[in-house]
């Protein structure tokens, strides 16, 4: 498990433990935590899982597919240089602290 925060639209912060191996949309989803949709299940179909990572992190993840550009393309809130879909960022212990912040819209 690896203790993940994320910072909801409003402003509240909700530190949850997310299962190795599981996506940061995942982690949200399980956990009740708002702002995540995460409507195509993962498979990087429908950019309801948009997030911001940490600025100061973001280089520690690996980069996104060109499908998961194309998709950010679709999102519903303003994309920045920290914008990743959810479900393609795989947690591991390494991200120990890892802060997300959502997006106040997903659709
Ligand atoms: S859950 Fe649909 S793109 Fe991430």
């Amino acid at each position: 498990m690896t203790t993940i925060t994320y910072v909801e639209a409003h402003g509240q912060a909700v530190t949850v433990d997310v299962a190795d191996g599981w996506s940061l949309m995942q982690g949200a989803v399980a956990n009740g935590v708002e702002g995540i949709l995460g409507e195509c299940g993962g498979s990087c179909a429908c950019a309801t899982c948009h997030c911001y990572v940490d600025e100061a992190r973001i280089g520690e993840l690996p980069p996104p597919a060109n499908n998961e550009l194309d998709m950010l393309e679709d999102a519903a809130a303003p994309r920045r240089s920290n914008s990743r879909l959810a479900c393609q960022v795989k947690v591991h212990s390494a991200m120990a602290g890892l802060i997300v912040h959502l997006p106040d819209r997903q659709q």
